[in-house]
């Protein structure tokens, strides 16, 4: 068994993932993103893994490296759809409600004029987002008229083209935190609690991390989540909504769990490894025709 990992810079969860597989007896490999050339026509040097772990920070290197190896046969973990559509909330949150899945309003607009009609009609406050992005980057919460004709023509006239594309989301009244699920296949392995002072609760911004318990409630809603978006190693986002109960607000598919493993005594990288290794076993059957 080879196990292919994409990545660039290693963090901490590279280096656990690292570990397991040392643990578990395999040979692995870094496929370091920043020296990888993929010549379409020919994959037969990346042929020898069973299965390619996609690690990388940049979302256009993970996308487009899904792309070429799904379409030369190797499995991956994630797969290239899940890529696609977990790194954009536009297209996350389209298959969530595709899907019937309880999740924040959200329109899309196109212009500022009629970004601005929409913010109007679902009242503020309201959040803007990049459609791609993460780490709470860049998220704006607006809470009157002043602030979204600001937002709107900064983003227009500052921002790149992809800033124009506007993603506008009702503001979730959530306790001072929201939950951090793990879904791997069929299960979901860990949660946590992200607590913070801030309307951002993400870690990477400050957020506390508590063990959250998996309610059979909070299971169904999460594997259904990362269903909707194609399945796999997961990371989902769940506001609780005085009102309406639990609400998917995003599936994170290069998921980050350094801060998730302590509170939740849960092996998330070992859990990771072990799910690939069978994506691995079952590309290898599905290859040879068992
Ligand atoms: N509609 C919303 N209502 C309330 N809080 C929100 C909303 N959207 C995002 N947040 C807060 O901001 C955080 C980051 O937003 P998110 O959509 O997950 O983007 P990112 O990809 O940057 O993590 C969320 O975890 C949550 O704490
Ligand atoms: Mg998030």
């Amino acid at each position: 068994m080879r196990v292919g990992v994409l990545a660039s810079i290693i963090r901490k969860e590279e280096k656990l993932i690292f570990q397991k597989l040392e643990e578990r007896g395999v040979d692995w490999e870094v496929i370091d993103d920043r020296e990888v050339t993929l010549d379409l026509e020919n994959g037969d040097e990346f042929r020898k893994y069973d299965v390619i772990l996609e690690r990388a920070v940049n979302h256009s290197r993970a996308l487009y490296a899904l792309n070429i190896f799904g379409m030369w046969g190797i499995p991956t973990v994630n797969t290239f759809e899940v890529a696609e559509t977990c790194g954009n909330k536009i297209l996350t949150s389209a298959a969530l409600v595709k899907a019937g899945i309880p999740t924040p309003k959200t329109v899309i607009a196109f212009t500022p004029a009629s970004a601005l009609e929409a913010i109007e009609k679902i009242g503020y406050p309201v959040v803007l987002k990049p459609a791609v992005g993460s780490w709470g980057r860049l998220l704006s919460k607006v809470n009157d008229r002043d602030a979204a004709e600001a937002i709107l023509e900064h983003k227009k006239i500052l921002g790149t083209y992809h800033h124009s594309i506007f993603y506008i989301q009702e503001y979730v009244r959530k306790p001072q935190r929201d939950i951090r699920a793990f879904v791997v296949g069929d299960e979901t392995i860990a949660a946590i609690y992200r607590e913070s002072p801030h309307w951002i609760t993400n870690t990477a911004r400050g957020g506390k991390a508590s063990n959250c318990p998996i309610t059979p409630e909070l299971n169904d809603l999460c594997v259904s989540a990362a269903k909707a978006v194609g399945g796999g190693v997961v990371a989902i986002d769940v506001f609780e909504d005085p009102d309406r109960g639990l609400l998917v607000n995003e599936v994170n598919y290069t998921m980050e769990f350094r801060n998730s493993i302590a509170p939740t005594g849960v092996d998330i990288p070992g859990k990771i490894v072990d799910f690939a290794l069978r994506v691995a076993r079952e590309g290898w059957e599905k290859a040879n025709g068992w």
